[in-house]
Formats: C-alpha cells, sequence, structure tokens
C-alpha cells in the first residue's frame, strides 16, 4: 500500500506494530461507541417521538443494572487503554542497556550526527538494522524536535538540555526524517533520512571515522587541565571519573542520582548545581568555553570510562 491509501507510515521499528495497535483499538472503541450512541439517538427519535399533540410523556425508571453496565464496561476498556498506553510509553522512555550510542545536535536548520566510531554526517542517520539506537540529543539554538514516523519515533530537541530516544530498526531502507517543532523560516526545509544498512555495511562505513568522540573527549579533558582535578587514583579534590557513568551519586544537599548524560553535562556546565558529597565546591563552570559538540565529546568520554579495565587486571 502506498501513496493515498496507505492509513500509517510503514512499520520500520520495535515500536511501529505495538503503536499502531494501540492506536487503532482506541480508534476502534471511539468508532463503535460513536455508531452505538449515534445509532441509539436515531432509533429513540424514531420509536418514542410524540404520535399526537396532545401526547404527554411518562416517566421511565432506569434499572440499576443498566447503570452499573454502562459504567463499569467502559471503566474496564479506559483502564485496558491506561495500561497497554502505559507499558508502551515506560518501553519507549527506557532505553534498553546495549545500545549504539549516536548524538545528534540540531540547529538552523539541519542535524548534525556523531557516530560512536567518530564518523559524523548531516542531514543523513546510517544505523544499522536490528540493533538498539540510542539517541542523546541537543539544540544548538531554539527547539527542534527529531521525528522519524516509520520508527515512530519523535522526540524534542531542546536548547541547554540532553533529551534522549531510542529505536531498534527492522527493515533496511531509507526513511524520512523531519523536524517536528515550528523553528524558524526553513523549518520545513530541516529534514532528511535514516539510512537503515545491514550490520557489516555499517560496520565498514562507521569505521571510516576520524577521532572517536571519546577520543576527542579525552584530548579536551588534557588541554582542559580536568585531570590535575579528577585523576584515576582519586585523590585530586574532584571525584573519580572512572566507573562513574552510570553509579548512583550522593550529593552534598541534593537528591541522590544516576550519573547519566545530563547529569555530566550539567557537572560540566553548571557544576556548583550538584556537589558530590565529600569534595570541595571547587570546580570552576566550562559554560561559554566549550561547545555542544565538545561538551558531547567529553560525556562520551566520560562514559567510556565506565567501566574500561585498569592496567594490571586483566
Ligand atoms: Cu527544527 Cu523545525
Amino acid at each position: 500500500m502506498n501513496g493515498l491509501l496507505r492509513w500509517a507510515p510503514q512499520s520500520a521499528s520495535n515500536f511501529a506494530d505495538g503503536l499502531d495497535a494501540l492506536s487503532w483499538f482506541l480508534m476502534g472503541v471511539s468508532a463503535f461507541f460513536s455508531i452505538l450512541v449515534i445509532g441509539l439517538i436515531i432509533f429513540f427519535a424514531i420509536k418514542y417521538h410524540r404520535k399526537s399533540e396532545d401526547e404527554i410523556g411518562t416517566p421511565v425508571p432506569s434499572p440499576l443494572w443498566i447503570e452499573v453496565t454502562w459504567s463499569v464496561i467502559p471503566l474496564i476498556i479506559a483502564l485496558i487503554a491506561f495500561a497497554w498506553g502505559t507499558k508502551t510509553y515506560l518501553n519507549y522512555f527506557n532505553p534498553p542497556e546495549d545500545t549504539l550510542n549516536i548524538s545528534a545536535i540540531g540547529r538552523q536548520w539541519m542535524w548534525k550526527f556523531q557516530h560512536p566510531d567518530g564518523r559524523r554526517e548531516i542531514n543523513t542517520l546510517r544505523v544499522p538494522v536490528g540493533k538498539n539506537i540510542k539517541l542523546t540529543m541537543i539544540s544548538q539554538d531554539v527547539i527542534h524536535s527529531f521525528y522519524a514516523p516509520d520508527f515512530r519515533v519523535k522526540m524534542d530537541v531542546l536548547p541547554g538540555r540532553y533529551t534522549a530516544t531510542w529505536f531498534r530498526p527492522t527493515k533496511t531502507g531509507t526513511y524520512f526524517l523531519f523536524c517536528a517543532e515550528y523553528c524558524g523560516t526553513d523549518h520545513s526545509q530541516m529534514r532528511g533520512s535514516v539510512i537503515v544498512m545491514e550490520p557489516e555495511a555499517y560496520k565498514k562505513w562507521a569505521s571510516y571515522g576520524e577521532d572517536t568522540p571519546a577520543d576527542l573527549g579525552e584530548s579536551l579533558f588534557r588541554t582542559h587541565g580536568c585531570a590535575s582535578c579528577h585523576s584515576e587514583q582519586g585523590t585530586g579534590p574532584g571525584p573519580k571519573l572512572e566507573g562513574l557513568f552510570g553509579s548512583k551519586v550522593i550529593f552534598e544537599g541534593a537528591e541522590p542520582q544516576v550519573a547519566d548524560e545530563a547529569y555530566i553535562r550539567e557537572s560540566i556546565l553548571f557544576p556548583q548545581k550538584k556537589v558530590v558529597k565529600g569534595h570541595p565546591r571547587v570546580m570552576p563552570s566550562y559554560q561559554g568555553r566549550l561547545s555542544e559538540d565538545q561538551v558531547m565529546a567529553l560525556v562520551s568520554y566520560i562514559r567510556s570510562l565506565a567501566n574500561e579495565p585498569k592496567g594490571g587486571e586483566e
């Protein structure tokens, strides 16, 4: 099916069939009750309309069983929709553990992507079929929205804050990519394509990358002198960064939090917001001194330190 006859975009990700089934369920329920209610209105209007000028209506008591039935059945249907929708939502907002992490930066008016092997692209996103893809996204200016209808993936891309989305492409091909948030004159031109490739082809393509984001992050880490405080031994004033990513961090006067991309970014740009317990409040802000690309690179580097085997342990 294509063209005007197609009801929904193609199904090209793990989310597509489940989301479509939920949409059809909701539309089916709506259609059923619309037809039922309109049908009964017409039926009753014909059956019970006043037959003569002086006819007087008689009140009809409504039995309890009918009141209970038409309350309980819609309640059950609403609860099914709630449970189903919640399950879908939680699945969408909790990416799995084993993901291919790609960073995305939106700006007026283009999409920039960087792959873990270092390869960069603009307005095209290449991904391997069958792998979980996680996008960590930020905007350099206004609000954009990453929208790939064939994958049923849509997520706002905000200035000043990371958002993330994930999907698992289920078939190879080229799919639309749109910006779904009005972002200025050329909003409608802010589009591109997602190319889903065979894993081997993707691997080959990605291997032509230059420095990986983690390598770039490591050199930024050195040139900005971060290592003098965040030493590997954990002896400096700053917290040790090895093993930090994904772990739970305890703060001085703030709720504990799992260290994710957003937390790392916040700590680089607004280090005073949350200070790790047992460390002095001395880190300067790097706001305005690093571009979003550079912050992304540092985040990738710190993420790469999560489970890195230390020398001698191998
Ligand atoms: Cu970017 Cu609309």
